[in-house]
């Protein structure tokens, strides 16, 4: 039996990997370290929260002793690092609190992991799953991130990002650390928290509120299903060279103003409201402070080195999530009016 910690399970992305890695291996005792904040929602895992080879823990990632006390409780073979304040907008307004998840909190697992394993790194691996924000920002020129680019964050949410990386390479480095490390381009999907472009978009658009769309919209974004990301996590988990990064990303690039154009004809279709109607809620607002232009990834490592490629065309993903939001309105619902945060307290303090 392996014990492997996913860190931030509770979040959009890290409750996608949970719900894979304790369906698909049921030999694996999964144990999801998470303190939820505001984007921590445990309902994102009602389904698979009864199985016997998974185990929630809330814990800061922040407070290195509790973290050590955990890893000595369960000795975890392996760690998929996600627990990360993952809002751009937010950075902005708050870096302070992006320095300790991100660049301390990763720090302090990094540390765990390195006291645990010191004597015997041999069947041990510490993923950290990066994104591609650490690059910085491309032109409209058709050149993509590789593993090479050089790191060039703009964003508190991207330097911190960036910071962690390091730290990460850094203990490979200098302790043989076996670390393997990954940069995702902007997913998509079910369970996302409605602040991000695509489900608050979701969202505005069945209740007939405007879609703030910064600038122009003419920034990029290489957008990938939220699936199709863990699918990868699974294989570089598994199957990565010790000290690599991958590159993830669907190769599918779209300028924001396109992108909400082609979400307001696919919700006008499922809502049965005349073609061109959602569209008139699209409003250009002031533009982010230093908002990248444009991110493309280059994924071709991971699809020839370890066989990974997306599953789904964007048109598909986009209709699925669509059809996800309109059928769970319950969940959006209970996120937007908080009640979700009191789950926690009913299911666990009170048991
Ligand atoms: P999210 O904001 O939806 O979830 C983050 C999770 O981390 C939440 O459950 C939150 O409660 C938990 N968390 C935050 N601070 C914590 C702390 N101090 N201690 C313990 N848990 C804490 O994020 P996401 O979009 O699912 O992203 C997950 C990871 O993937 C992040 O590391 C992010 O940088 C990376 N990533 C995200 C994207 C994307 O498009 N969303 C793309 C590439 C990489
Ligand atoms: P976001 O979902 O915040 O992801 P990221 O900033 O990590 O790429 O934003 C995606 C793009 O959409 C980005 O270019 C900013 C833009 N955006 C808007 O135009 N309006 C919005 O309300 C939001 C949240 C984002």
């Amino acid at each position: 039996m392996k014990t492997i910690f996913i860190t931030g399970g509770a979040g959009f992305i890290g409750s996608h990997v949970v719900r894979l890695f304790v369906n698909k291996y049921p030999d694996y005792n999964v144990v999801n370290l998470d303190v939820l904040t505001y984007a921590g929602n445990l309902e994102n895992l009602t389904d698979i929260a009864h199985k016997s080879n998974y185990t929630f823990e809330k814990i800061d990632i922040t407070d290195y002793e509790a973290l050590k006390a955990l890893f000595n409780k369960y000795l975890p073979d392996g760690v998929i690092h996600l627990a990360a304040e993952s809002h751009v907008d937010r950075s902005i307004t708050d870096p302070f609190v992006f320095v300790r998840t991100n660049v301390f909190g990763t720090c302090n697992l990094l540390h765990c992991a390195k006291e645990l394993w010191k004597d015997n790194f041999a069947g041990k691996r510490f993923y950290h799953v990066s994104t591609d924000e650490v690059y910085g920002s491309l032109e409209n020129d058709g050149t993509f991130f590789t593993e090479e680019t050089k790191y060039q964050p703009h964003s508190p949410y991207s330097a911190s990002k960036a910071s962690s990386d390091h730290f990460v390479r850094a203990y490979h480095d200098t302790y043989g650390l076996p670390v393997v490390l990954s940069n995702c381009s902007n997913n998509y999907g079910s369970h996302h928290f409605p602040e991000k472009l695509i489900p608050l978009a979701i969202n505005n658009i069945k209740n007939k509120k405007t879609v703030p769309v910064y600038g122009k919209g003419e920034n990029v974004r290489d957008w990938l299903f939220v699936e199709d990301h863990v699918t990868a996590i699974d294989i570089i988990f598994h199957s990565g060279k010790d000290g690599e990064t991958y590159n993830i990303g669907g190769n599918n690039e779209w300028k924001n103003i396109d992108l909400i154009r082609l979400l307001c004809s696919v919700m006008d279709r499922k809502l049965g409201r005349k073609d061109g109607m959602s569209a008139q809620l699209i409003t250009f607002v002031i533009d982010r402070a230093g908002h990248d232009l444009r991110y493309a990834i280059d994924s071709s490592k991971l699809q020839n080195e370890l066989g990974w490629k997306p599953s789904l065309q964007f048109e598909e993903g986009l209709e699925k999530t669509v059809e996800w939001y309109l059928a769970n309105e319950k969940w959006v619902e209970r996120v937007t009016s908080g009640e979700y945060q009191k789950y926690y307290e009913k299911q666990y303090n009170r048991r």
